[in-house]
């Protein structure tokens, strides 16, 4: 881009860095200069320098360097002529118009826009065609409206690799302006350029502006396929290469339709798939965007910032609740991590194991998915959540590994504020959770040279934290039932599945066995009960104490399918397979 010197000495000259960077990062003056924790890597003590005069910022932690529109290029994730654009509106400035090899480049896309484009028409055709009616059927029988196919423009390319590129040259384009585009490659083996898509269901991929860039293709199964493949499996999508249009790691599927419809007061959904923007669209949920066949990037991350209205921006990342999604979710943890300011993060909802949003919308429903969204954690929640669960913290050296483990996550945040905050809350948790009123007390005792007589009862309060010292084993399995009971009582449909273990269960703490029977009893008259009036009537039958003890933060800190928020569909096969554990735990002692 050959925007003058001149011009963009002009620019700097009219425009404080401090002010453009002021706006985004917290700045302290330092005589001259200003100072700030670096916005591009995580730090905790500032090593950004802001100078006016001499019109850069400069990193000593990461080497970050650039002058003002560097700055907006690398923060707000713009190209140069939009940074340049940016700030000459501020500064009351015209972006001077560009030069003959620019205006020349500037034709060259535009040529290939509408190249993409009539590849997109074309697509569209041929999914309507007589002799594709298997594909036109395979999306319809998959539930997409044929108002959606319209809407996100959805194709199919045709198996023989010429037609695409005859229809374009017909059109006027050259074979390697659709090379260029990448819709047609040159074959190693004859030089001849041949349709990079066959016979695939086409989602064209459109930018911010609505203009398609690039297309994702997924294969027929196989029943529908052409036959003799010579034993080849296609690879299920594959996606445009990158192009002077296209950058994958710069670019959110659906990005155009969820930018309109979050303005207008849409929830803005991040799903993993094609697939799943369009169940999502058809569902109601227009604000569904996903990365393609990626991690999410940088780039996309502020993206998702600035597709988002309202004071706090949070868009809701959506994963499968298998332990691959729980990585996946961890990887997107910590990307953001260091990206987080104020009014800035994301919140994370867990499908059931093995659901996509497509999968459960069409199967479950879309009150399901919504209720799923509903309860999506505030990333601080899913920080806490991802390092505690299934994790047994009942030792002094168990709690101070967690809480370095915390800490350690925590001081990647660059942002000072939010970092503090954090700390704050994950404190506050901590000692609520190791340290409640109930057990510090019990846990002063236990260091003074009485330790309780009855441990059993006044340890109820603190599993995680006591043990009786003689009988480590006989507190561990008090936990066990209390982590069985609590899935229970939250989930009282559960019943079904783990009414005969429960009963069989014996619990020595005398009163939480009376507890147990008393549960089993009641379900066992009124199986439907809700796990709000199971509770008060155990409340009312004189277990409120018991039950206080239960249904806590420390209980559910163990093991999550018994906190409130697990996944209701998934407890009962995470009940019954943390009741096989502990079978096998107490074989091997018996042994
Ligand atoms: P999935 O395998 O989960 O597919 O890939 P899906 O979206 O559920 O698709 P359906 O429901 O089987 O039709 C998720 C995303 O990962 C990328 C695509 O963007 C896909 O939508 N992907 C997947 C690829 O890029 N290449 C592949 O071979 C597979
Ligand atoms: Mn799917």
């Amino acid at each position: 881009m050959s925007i003058s010197a001149r011009f963009l000495e002009e620019l700097r000259n009219r425009i404080a860095l401090s002010d453009v960077i002021g706006r985004k990062v917290r700045l302290v003056r330092a005589g001259r200069e200003f100072k700030a924790c670096c916005p591009f890597h995580g730090e905790k003590t500032p090593s950004f320098t802001v100078s006016d005069d001499k019109q850069f910022y400069h990193c000593f932690g990461c080497g970050a360097h650039g002058d003002v529109v560097g700055f907006l290029m690398q923060h707000d994730n713009l190209s140069f002529p939009e940074a340049v654009e940016v700030l000459a509106q501020q500064a009351g400035m015209q972006v001077p118009r560009s030069s003959p090899e620019e205006a020349q480049k500037e034709r060259a896309s535009r040529d290939l826009y509408a190249l993409m484009d009539e590849t997109t028409d074309y697509f569209q055709d041929c999914l309507y065609q007589p002799s594709n009616k298997n594909a036109l059927d395979y999306v319809l029988g998959r539930g997409l409206s044929p108002e959606t196919l319209r809407a996100y423009r959805i194709g199919f390319s045709p198996a023989d690799s010429q037609s695409l590129l005859k229809h374009l040259k017909s059109k006027g384009f050259s074979f390697e302006e659709m090379v260029k585009a990448g819709v047609a490659k040159i074959s190693d083996k004859t030089r001849e350029p041949f349709s990079f898509f066959r016979e695939r269901i086409m989602f064209p991929v459109a930018d911010r502006r609505g203009r398609c860039v690039a297309f994702g293709g997924r294969v027929l199964p196989e029943h529908l396929r052409l036959p003799d493949r010579g034993g080849f499996t296609p690879p299920k999508y594959i996606n445009s290469p990158d192009s002077p249009l296209f950058h994958k790691s710069r670019m959110l599927y659906g990005e155009a339709h969820a930018r309109m419809d979050v303005a207008n007061g849409g929830k803005l959904l991040v799903v993993e798939g094609y697939m799943d923007v369009i169940a999502c669209a058809d569902a109601g949920f227009k604000g569904a965007v996903a990365p393609m066949g990626t991690a999410l990037t940088d780039e996309q991350i502020s993206i998702l910032w600035r597709i988002s209205s309202g004071p706090v921006k949070e868009p809701i990342l959506c994963f499968d609740g298998d332990n691959a999604g729980r990585r996946a979710a961890e990887r997107a943890r910590d990307r953001i991590f260091p990206l987080l300011h104020p009014g800035h993060s994301v919140r994370i909802a867990f499908l059931p194991e093995g659901e996509d949003p497509d999968t459960l919308i069409r199967t479950r429903g879309t009150v399901s998915f919504l209720a799923i969204l509903e309860q999506a954690m505030p990333l601080s929640e899913f920080l806490w959540f991802s390092m505690t669960s299934g994790r047994l913290f009942n030792t002094p050296e168990a709690q101070a590994g967690l809480k370095k483990e915390l800490l350690d996550q925590i001081s990647r945040i660059a942002d000072r504020d939010v970092q503090q905050l954090y700390r704050q809350q994950v404190f506050s948790r901590f000692s609520q959770v190791f340290f409640n009123p109930g057990s510090a007390r019990s846990l002063e005792k236990a260091r003074g040279s009485s330790f309780p007589r009855e441990p059993g009862r006044r340890n109820r309060n603190g599993p995680v934290l006591l043990k009786k010292p003689k009988k480590p084993l006989d507190h561990r399995k008090t936990l066990s039932s209390r982590i069985l009971l609590a899935a229970l009582l939250n989930h009282p449909h559960i019943y079904d599945d783990v009414e005969e273990a429960l009963g069989r269960l014996h619990i020595e703490d005398g009163r939480l066995d009376l507890l147990r029977q008393k549960t089993l009893t009641l379900l066992y008259e009124s199986p439907d009960t809700r796990s709000k009036e199971l509770v008060s009537a155990l409340r009312n039958e004189g277990f409120s104490e018991e039950i206080n003890n239960i249904l806590s933060e420390s209980i559910y800190v163990h093991a999550s399918f018994s906190s409130p928020h697990a996944q209701p569909e998934t407890v009962a096969a995470r009940w019954t397979a943390f009741w096989d554990d502990l079978a096998g735990e107490k074989r091997k002692s018996k042994i």
